[in-house]
């Protein structure tokens, strides 16, 4: 079965098809390697200036997709096309020509960030290595970048260590977007930093995304982070996208019952709003062995005969996709 199942876009930057990517993994010197299936045939077309969030458990292959999206990874099997070539199936050199194009922030901007290195001189790398700006003009690209992102020109000389988690994950996303990239994929970029300063990294994306016209995936593991930058939400649980649709589609009336589990999940800005609380059940499934059916039949409060030898196909229901049984 193939999940090419996507939600139309007229003139997409980016779009998946079918996307998908196993990792073979040894299990000790007696037993046979297993294989993973991390990503198991996500699809979606990116509308540009938009915000696409991709939320689900830790384990749900969210990163391995990320990894792929931005070329760090060649998918296993599937299409992504950016600019209508499919840039999964051409060759190292042209690929980098569209490399550019996508940029990737990290939940840690240290790990991202070389200590021996000023923040200026680190934002103007890519800058070095991929135009042939003169040094004056790299300095001056940076200075404009940095103030964008809410930092002050005299901390163009300065050592990342010099910085809080939230100026550092500011100095990341500046040389992210240094280029000018038209998508830029966040992998849970704020789940390291303080709460305090979450909401105005937040606000800062928003605030880029309007004045550079950039398009972002957003991946979390909490559904309250992405709610008021995404325009489209897209649920994936072990590898696969279970419900896909537009942001107030998925908030305020969502369907699948593991979107639901995880919306009760997460605290609501209004407390007097009425909430049926689903608890999820046990812990996400072995990826090495996922069970048959549909794949939260374990942890599912409505499951029944069929969902569990017959995995529900990903389908136009009620304004969103859906893959579940249940819902009509
Ligand atoms: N390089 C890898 N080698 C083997 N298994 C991997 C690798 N990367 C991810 N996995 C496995 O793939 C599944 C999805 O992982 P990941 O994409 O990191 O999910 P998430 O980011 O949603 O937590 C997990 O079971 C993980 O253990
Ligand atoms: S298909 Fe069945 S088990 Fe899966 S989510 Fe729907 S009701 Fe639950
Ligand atoms: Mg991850």
């Amino acid at each position: 079965m193939t999940n090419a199942a996507r939600i139309p876009v007229a003139r997409p930057v980016m779009e998946a098809v079918d996307l998908a990517q196993s990792y073979n993994v040894s299990r000790g010197l007696m037993a046979k390697p297993a294989t993973v299936k991390a990503v198991a045939g996500i699809s979606f077309a990116l509308a540009p200036r938009s915000t696409l969030a991709v939320v689900g458990e830790s384990g749900s292959g969210k990163s391995t997709l990320a990894r792929m999206l931005t070329m760090i990874e060649t998918p296993g099997t599937g299409a992504l096309l950016i600019d209508d070539v499919d840039v999964a199936g051409i060759d190292a050199k042209t690929r980098r020509r569209y490399r550019g194009e996508v940029q990737m922030i990290f939940q840690n901007p240290y790990g991202s960030l070389n200590p021996r290195q000023t923040i200026g001189n680190a934002i103007e790398e890519p800058l070095l290595v991929n135009t042939k700006l003169s040094a004056a003009e790299r300095r001056e690209r940076a200075i404009d970048m940095m103030q964008r992102v809410g930092l002050r020109p005299e901390h163009h000389g300065r050592y990342p260590h010099m910085f809080s988690g939230g100026q550092r994950q500011r100095i990341a996303i500046a040389r992210a977007l240094v280029l000018r990239p038209k998508i830029l994929v966040l992998d849970e970029p704020v789940s390291a930093l303080d709460v305090s300063v979450r909401a105005q990294v937040l606000n800062l994306l928003v605030e880029l995304q309007e004045s550079l016209g950039v398009a972002y995936v957003f991946v979390s593991h909490d559904l309250g982070v992405v709610r008021h930058m995404a325009d489209e939400v897209m649920v994936m649980y072990l590898g696969r996208a279970v419900e896909h649709g537009p942001r107030d589609a998925i908030f305020d009336d969502p369907k699948h019952p593991y979107t639901r589990a995880l919306m009760s999940a997460t605290p609501v800005a209004d407390p007097e709003a009425k909430k049926e609380r689903i608890v999820l059940e046990g812990e996400l499934p072995s990826p090495f062995d996922p069970p048959t059916g549909c794949a939260f039949n374990p942890r599912c409060p409505l499951a029944f005969e069929r969902c569990r030898h017959e995995a529900p196909p990903l389908e136009l229901k009620a304004g969103r996709l859906v893959a579940c049984w249940a819902v009509e």
